[in-house]
């Protein structure tokens, strides 16, 4: 028996693909994590939610334990609401459907709109699991750059009217992370975020809206595509960088004949336990307090982390300056970063080699993301000057060769 026969069509060329998660880097203990997009381990509301979790179920018992789920689940998606609401979007119930964090609602998207003749536009470089559900989907793409203003319009446009010039198919959907990027950190300006609406009329496509950092600023938040676009754009939110990823709490916003179709597929595959859970804490939270902290937080990290990359890196080695998000992008120029890392590794520190989050690998050969996120201010220093050694060593043999 070969169990690949019985695969279904559908699957065989995704599993042709690379396998996922080859990107992330096996960390040896006592290295230094600037690869992990996690949160601040003292972010993790972990006393707040032991709290909500008891009052919870003193309350509802067994509730939160069945299919049906709690009541708490409804109170979830009210608290959603206004957390849009917030961000001048307005949305309804039928307009919601709450996933299993971003990465299933991305795929949900995907298994309802993309099939193996769509093509994707999507942003070069991007977030790297987006990437992996995509090309499970199709293998039609089109990948326009992002500079520091976010991702280049411009260029998507030309694209586009090429395309249509040529008679080649046009995307049907578009995903873009604007604000806080993963991997860059870089915004979309509101210029940009004008004219690529404009695009997504003329040329006819839908908008996957990522907005996973929207509420990690620094300064400013930005007003989501989805309060100008309305119905083409599907919003894709998630509290796992401001709550707890564990918790898989994500959420689609969109209109609901989407939101129907996407219902369809989602079944069942939700935590009502972790969905009650996560409503009970926010009922009780301070919210708007842990937002004004975390944001705190990593505007202070992503200081040190720039401060240190200043004085630490050799002078040819530059990186956007982030307004949000968790990640600061590094070009090493001349220098191959996967080559480098086994090096930056036995030296006790870790990132992601840059080339995992393009479509075209070798486009981000001199790249490597790096995140202020996860590890502490001291530790922040101390890999830093860690990464300085090892970029300072490959910078000098590259030039030397
Ligand atoms: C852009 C982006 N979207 C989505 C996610 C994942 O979100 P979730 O944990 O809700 O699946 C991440 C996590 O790194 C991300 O960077």
């Amino acid at each position: 028996m070969k169990p690949e026969s019985y695969f279904s069509k559908e699957i065989k060329p995704a599993l042709e693909n690379e396998p996922p998660g080859e990107w992330l880097p096996k960390i040896p203990d006592g290295c230094i994590r600037l690869s992990s997009g996690y949160p601040d381990r003292g972010l993790v509301p972990v006393d707040g939610v032991k709290e909500a979790v008891a009052e919870l179920l003193d309350e509802e018992k067994d509730l939160p334990f069945h299919y049906i789920g709690s009541r708490k689940m409804e109170e979830l998606s009210v608290f959603l609401q206004q957390l849009m609401n917030g961000c001048s979007v307005s949305v309804n119930d039928e307009e919601m459907l709450i996933t299993s964090g971003a990465c299933q609602a991305i795929d949900l998207i995907a298994r309802v709109l993309v099939d193996d003749e769509t093509v994707v536009a999507l942003e070069s470089p991007t977030y790297m699991e987006a990437l992996e559900i995509f090309q499970n989907y199709t293998k039609h793409f089109i990948s326009v750059e992002v500079d520091e203003h976010g991702l280049r319009t411009d260029r998507l446009e030309e694209v586009l009217k090429d395309r249509r010039r040529n008679g080649e198919t046009l995307p049907k959907v578009l995903y873009t992370i604007p604000s806080f990027q993963n991997p860059t950190g870089t915004t979309m300006t509101e210029e940009r975020r004008d004219h690529i609406i404009r695009l997504a009329e003329e040329y006819d496509f839908l908008i996957i809206e990522d907005d996973a950092y929207g509420n990690v600023y620094f300064e400013k938040g930005m007003v989501p595509l989805k309060s100008r676009g309305g119905d083409r754009v599907l919003y894709v939110g998630s509290l796992s960088k401001v709550v707890a990823p564990g918790l898989r709490i994500g959420w689609i916003a969109a209109r609901p004949e989407f939101i129907r179709a996407l219902s369809w597929f989602k079944k069942d595959l939700g935590h009502p336990f972790a969905q009650a859970s996560v409503a009970a804490f926010l009922g009780m939270s301070d919210l708007d307090g842990h937002f004004a902290s975390l944001r705190k937080v990593y505007k202070e990290k992503c200081r040190l982390m720039l401060s240190e990359l200043k004085r630490e890196l050799p002078s040819e080695v530059s990186w956007y300056v982030p307004e949000g998000g968790y990640f600061v992008w590094v070009r090493v120029p001349g220098v191959d970063t996967s080559g480098m890392l086994p090096a930056a590794l036995s030296e006790g520190v870790s990132y992601v080699p840059g080339k995992y989050f393009f479509l075209d690998r070798e486009e981000g050969i001199e790249y490597l993301r790096l995140s202020f996120s996860y590890a502490s201010k001291q530790d922040i220093v101390e890999g830093v000057q860690r990464l300085g050694r090892v970029v300072e060593a490959a910078v000098g043999f590259e030039g030397g060769k």
